[in-house]
């Protein structure tokens, strides 16, 4: 009878042990709770005949009334009680705190953002792609002859896999997110890709097997080489300031034609001559040129209509330039000592 169980649960509640938190937390979820036994019998209403159902009703509104009133009194008490608690008198409040050391940024973060914020403000989204990549994003997409010697062991470091799996290769540059860019989306295309690049290199202070670069492409109908230098112009010059010089001096990649190396006046010696720039008074700071038709084609772009150009530049070699660092090592020793002299740099 459901009057019973009414007069039982009643009884239950008046007598709950409600001396802590925990008990008034289980009380809750046992009684008032949305699966507690109140909504249970509120459920088992529909079940009372008719005549009777009125009555129930209200009784069991009254005990609901109880459940809460028990439970919001006890919960007052408990709170007021642990506001008031007495603090440990034998705490020294004039002990020193424990020193929290705040983190700095790590100066290649730094640099790449400083790096995403220059190419935002004319227009460049950013980019990413895999760090474990399959062969022919990073060399055959991008017109690396089949025994081009960075397809060697020495230089690149290959995924072990099984016989007649596709070869897997740590990126050894970045543009291979050129490719997926290009095959995930038609001109115009205005990206960077800046991300972790290895090579199998012994380590010193001027090389490293694990670096960064970042990438630029940009590809859309009448894009020309003079696109390409003045945006390279404007990028060293918000990057550097604005007396740097730059100069394009001619190279070769395979995946660029015309290709060019960019030189910046050299930051020690402001184009003097010295010993960093082996007296030139120009630094190298990444390659750039006009995409390959046959890079636009493997990608899905069609060359007639579309051109674009590419550049990539090494992180590390810009932040050492910009801040004078003399060792790629200090990058990744994690020193406090070097880490902590980008405190504030923005
Ligand atoms: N991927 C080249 C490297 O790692 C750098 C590079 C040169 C990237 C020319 C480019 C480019 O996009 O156009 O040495």
């Amino acid at each position: 009878m459901m009057q019973d169980t009414i007069a039982r649960v009643r009884a239950e509640i008046a007598a709950y042990d409600l001396t802590t938190a925990e008990q008034l937390d289980q009380f809750r979820i046992a009684y008032t709770g949305r699966k507690g036994q109140l909504a249970d019998l509120f459920d088992q209403l529909k079940t009372v005949p008719q005549e009777e159902r009125r009555a129930v009703g209200q009784e069991l509104n009254q005990l609901k009334q109880l459940a809460q009133a028990r439970f919001e009194e006890r919960q007052q008490e408990l709170e007021a009680a642990s506001a008031n608690a007495p603090a440990d008198p034998t705490f020294d409040y004039t002990l020193p705190t424990v020193p929290q050391a705040l983190g700095t940024r790590h100066p290649l973060s730094l640099v790449r953002e400083e790096i995403v914020r220059i190419l935002a403000r004319i227009g460049f989204n950013v980019a990413e792609g895999p760090e474990i990549e399959d062969d022919w994003h990073n060399f055959t997409a991008l017109n690396f002859p089949e025994n081009h010697p960075a397809r060697d062991m020495q230089d690149t470091f290959f995924v072990r896999r099984e016989p007649g799996e596709a070869e897997w290769v740590l990126r050894t540059h970045t543009s291979p997110v050129q490719v997926r860019v290009m095959k995930s989306q038609q001109p115009p295309i205005r990206s960077i890709m800046p991300g972790r690049v290895y090579r199998n290199e012994a380590i010193s202070a001027r090389a490293h097997m694990m670096f960064h670069q970042v990438e630029a492409l940009f590809v859309d109908e009448n894009v020309s080489f003079a696109d390409l230098k003045q945006t390279v112009y404007y990028f060293v010059q918000e990057l550097f300031g604005n007396d740097m010089q730059v100069r394009f001096r001619p190279s070769f990649f395979p995946f660029t034609e015309p290709s060019a190396e960019i030189d910046i006046t050299c930051l020690i010696c402001k184009g003097k001559g010295c010993n960093i720039c082996k007296g030139t008074g120009w630094v190298e700071i990444g390659g750039c040129g006009m995409v390959d038709p046959a890079v636009l084609e493997q990608s899905g772009i069609d060359p007639e209509r579309y051109s674009g150009y590419a550049w990539g530049m090494g992180i590390e070699r810009i932040t050492m330039l910009k801040y004078q660092i003399k060792d790629l090592r200090l990058f990744t020793e994690n020193d406090t000592r070097f880490l902590r002299q980008f405190e504030g740099v923005q």
